[in-house]
């Protein structure tokens, strides 16, 4: 294999073409090679704008190259799993976007395809990467606010357009499979352990039907987890970590900005006013670079994938019970 992994791209996701792509070019052990979309005319006009050598008029061309090593997949939520599928089986690795599924059992159905090609497959929860999150986590960890009993976490912003794919309920839309995750995803993150129960709320837009306002309690036993996500909301989000000595601010979460430091603010709670609170201010990064080289360097390691499938698989057994938990109206069960 080349010194870089090449990389090829599903589709011209807005995402794609203005974060990560131009991100992936920063990267050191990360090359973009092609580019494909089901319009030979956007591939074209992607590439030439993002100076990508090469472009094709469907998925399936660019699955044939023998040139590309890797697949980023960041396709609408229903097609993750089919189109991260026909990639593996065409011998590629895979980084797909979140939600790696419509649910737990259609995203289990990934490991025996990755383990029958032998390549890697991750979702490409890019926060976990950032050292804001590392940091937070080493925080923890070190002891510095005692023990985590609490998470509260927010994240919303407004979109009620009917034609944008997170308002398409049969396309996997709806606030929580967008943004929901990622509260899920960082509270696993941060206790390292899964949740016993779940509890939730749901308030549906009546006419697009998908889920535009969500809180959602996660039972950790001695410790819990709320969490809000809304889709009609102001733009906002924040994760508060409580322990039994202090607390963590991470101030922007999820969507870390790349040209300025990163601010994690942690209180010993000495002072209501907090006159009592460090600030940490992390070098600014990108972590759509970070996460692009750590899964290049995997590969090119022979490494397994630096967030694995099973974790995916358990994040989403989560969200999974959050739907069921709000349609039941009791605590459910992820399993
Ligand atoms: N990690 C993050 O920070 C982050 C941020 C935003 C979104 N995402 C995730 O990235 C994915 C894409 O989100 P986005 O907002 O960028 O989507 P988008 O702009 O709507 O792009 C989706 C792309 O999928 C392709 N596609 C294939 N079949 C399609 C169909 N039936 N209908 C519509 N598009 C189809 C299209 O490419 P062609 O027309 O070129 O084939 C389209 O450009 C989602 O899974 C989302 O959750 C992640």
């Amino acid at each position: 294999m080349a010194e870089r992994v090449r990389w090829g791209v599903l589709g011209v996701a807005r995402i794609a073409t203005l974060k990560v792509i131009p991100a992936m070019q920063a990267g050191q052990w990360t090359e973009v090679a092609a580019i494909a979309s089901r319009d030979i005319m956007k591939a074209r006009a992607a590439a030439g704008a993002l100076h990508i050598p090469k472009a094709y008029g469907s998925y399936e061309e660019l699955l044939a190259d023998p040139d590309i090593d890797a697949i980023y997949n960041p396709l609408p939520n229903h097609l993750h799993v089919p189109w991260t599928i026909r990639a593996a089986q065409a011998r590629k690795h895979v980084l797909c976007e979140k939600p790696i599924a419509l649910n737990a059992d259609e995203a289990a159905g990934l490991i025996a395809v990755r383990d029958a090609a032998g390549v890697l497959i991750q979702e490409a929860f890019m926060v976990r990467t950032h050292p804001q999150w590392q940091r937070a986590k080493e925080l923890v960890r070190s002891g510095r606010i005692g023990p985590v009993r609490s998470i509260v976490g927010v994240f919303s912003y407004f979109n009620d357009d009917p034609t944008n794919i997170r308002n398409i309920p049969e396309w996997g839309g709806g606030g929580i499979m967008d943004i929901g995750c990622y509260l899920i995803h960082t509270a696993r993150f941060i206790l390292d352990r899964e949740p016993l129960r779940v509890a939730a709320a749901i308030e549906r837009d009546p006419s697009l039907r998908v889920d535009r306002l969500a809180s959602m309690v996660l039972d950790f036993g001695d410790a819990q987890v709320t969490g809000t996500c809304a889709t009609q909301t102001v733009p906002w989000q924040r994760v508060q970590i409580l322990g039994t000595r202090g607390r963590i601010e991470i101030e922007i979460p999820f969507n870390a900005l790349p040209d300025r430091p990163s601010r994690i603010f942690v209180d010993d709670g000495s002072d209501i006013a907090g006159a009592g609170i460090e600030t940490m201010a992390l070098p600014a990064v990108n972590q759509y670079t970070i996460q692009a080289d750590l899964f290049s360097r995997a590969i090119l390691d022979g490494a397994p994938a630096p967030y694995p499938l099973e974790d995916s698989i358990r994040n989403m057994r989560v969200i999974d019970a959050v739907f069921r938990a709000a349609e039941s109206g009791q605590w459910e069960i992820p399993a």
